[in-house]
């Protein structure tokens, strides 16, 4: 099994969808192995997002990240990395495939609805900051 990381979004949250969400990643065969519901501060936020402190929506990215509730999931499975990322869809909304999470529930390029991890080394990290005492 591979271990990968998926987060629910402020604006998922807000809306009360992360129940439909996470039972819709149970129903493709992930299995959660933890989860927990917080808020960032912008400095763990900035560190979460460190690959793109040079970007011009960075600022915004934070803000946005930091505005609510997440829900972070550690799920496993085989394959799990490339799998959620398929499920999850295209990071533009308006790019994805029907059936993806983005499609269903995005709204846009920064309120895209859920973010998932894209390599062994983003896992890594991403996982040592939201479930540090693992
Ligand atoms: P995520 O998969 O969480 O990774 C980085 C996030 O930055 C991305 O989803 C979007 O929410 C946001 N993002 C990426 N590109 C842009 C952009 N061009 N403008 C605004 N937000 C963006």
């Amino acid at each position: 099994m591979e271990k990968t990381y998926l987060m629910i979004k402020p604006e998922m949250v807000k809306a009360g969808k992360q129940g439909e969400i996470i039972e819709f990643i149970q129903k493709n065969g992930f299995v959660i192995t933890n989860m927990r519901q917080f808020r960032f501060d912008a400095e763990r936020a900035g560190e979460f997002y460190g690959v793109h402190r040079e970007k011009p929506f960075f600022k915004d990215l934070v803000q946005y990240i930091t505005s609510g509730d997440v829900v972070g999931l550690r799920l496993e499975k085989d394959n799990a990395i490339k799998l959620v990322r398929e499920l999850v869809g295209t990071t533009d909304p308006a790019q994805a495939s029907p059936g993806t999470i983005r499609y269903m529930y995005g709204a846009s390029l920064q309120t895209n609805a859920v973010h998932a991890s894209d390599s062994p080394e983003s896992v890594e990290k991403e996982l040592a900051i939201v479930f540090p005492e693992d």
